[in-house]
């Protein structure tokens, strides 16, 4: 709690992993039922690290993100269990005061959809210059100068020109920068992006995956990249960790994760990325669909669409079973999995 109240962030008094997301379970009440949308997901980051979280859509990702950032809708979602330690101090236990001041300087995050978030009826550069008008009680002349700053930073040609233009002016790409350069406006030492590229072409994607592996190296910050493309993170991420209805079925330094996969679900994934290496493959989908959080399937959830099931899996559970120091897997049958055979 100490290192929290000495400053806004308590910067610099921590040694432990910057951010660690213990066993934390987010539930949806709704008419018809309970939804478990996060389901005992462990995850951490330290200073300059990049942690990649894949997987398909409705596996919690997002509900994980919001819930570090402490912006979860409650109700409908309630926090069941858990733990979120920003430098050592559980962040969910904190009040809401405290919260705040974490937001944004401590933690922050970039959203998936840059049009909808930015506010159509003013100008880019105010609204950047809000982040410091509000949080640091900047003057107006002083914020609009630090926005035009920070517009050069995340490479938007001519700035000082645009720092007046709406948001409906600027391409995707250039509004995805914007919403980058708010989101490091206070400088944040964790920052999340939720999808940052998702409505971008590959081109565009590509500078903005850059600006952000730039950015971070300026600053250190520990990044969250959330996607569900595999093929963006190779480059970027130094570890992953696979979500699968609501938990982490593998965690893994990123080359050990794309070299041998050591769970069926991962495996699915890698192996419907088309290569360019080899053409007039065949390409391989995942068959089945999603669970259905109201009616998770019992014993692993993936079981009903896993070509590696055997009958104890639609019973037991699999616990993220230790593969080594720094990998894990929630499939009984890693070593199947790893050795290739099926
Ligand atoms: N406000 C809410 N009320 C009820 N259910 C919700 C709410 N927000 C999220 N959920 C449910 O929680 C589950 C996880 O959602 P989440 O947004 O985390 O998925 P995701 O992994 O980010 O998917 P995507 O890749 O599509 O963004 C989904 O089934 C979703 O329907
Ligand atoms: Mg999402």
């Amino acid at each position: 709690m100490v290192e929290v109240l000495s400053g806004p962030t308590g910067r610099g008094s921590y040694s432990g992993a910057l951010l660690e997301v213990e066993n934390l379970q987010v539930e949806f009440h709704t008419r018809q039922g309970v939804a478990k949308a996060v389901n005992g997901v462990t995850y951490s980051v330290n200073p300059g690290e990049t942690l990649a979280v894949l997987g398909e859509s409705g596996s919690g990702k997002s509900v994980t993100a919001q819930t570090i950032m402490g912006i979860l809708d409650m109700p409908p979602g309630r926090v069941a269990g858990g733990a979120i330690r920003f430098r050592g101090v559980d962040i969910l236990k904190l009040p809401e005061e405290q919260r705040r001041r974490i937001r944004g300087e401590g933690i922050s995050m970039v959203f998936q959809d840059a049009l909808s978030a930015l506010n159509p009826v003013f100008p880019v550069g105010w609204q950047i210059a809000e982040m410091f008008r509000i949080h640091r009680g900047s003057s107006r002349s002083d914020a609009k100068k630090k926005a035009v700053e920070l517009m050069d930073r995340v490479r938007i040609p001519g700035a000082r020109d645009r720092v007046n233009d709406f948001p409906h002016q600027f391409s995707g790409g250039m509004r995805q920068r914007i919403m980058i350069a708010m989101a490091i406006a206070l400088d944040p030492e964790i920052l999340i992006a939720d999808e940052p590229t998702t409505a971008l072409d590959v081109t565009v994607q590509a500078q903005i995956m850059g600006l952000l592996a730039d950015l971070q190296r300026d600053s250190n910050m520990g990044l969250i990249l959330i996607t569900h493309d595999l093929g963006v993170v190779a480059d970027v991420a130094d570890k992953i960790a696979v979500m699968y209805g609501g938990r982490i079925v593998e965690t893994a330094p990123v080359h050990d994760l794309y070299r041998n996969p050591a769970h069926p679900y991962t495996k699915g994934l890698l192996e419907s990325i088309p290569r360019v290496d080899l053409k007039g493959q065949e390409l391989y989908a995942i068959k089945g669909m999603p669970p259905n959080l109201l009616e998770m399937p019992s014993g692993c959830a993936f079981h009903p669409r896993c070509p590696y099931r055997r009958e104890d899996c639609a019973t037991a559970v699999p616990p993220l079973y230790p593969i080594s120091g720094t990998r894990g897997s929630a499939c009984h049958y890693w070593r199947e999995v790893v050795d290739g055979s099926r």
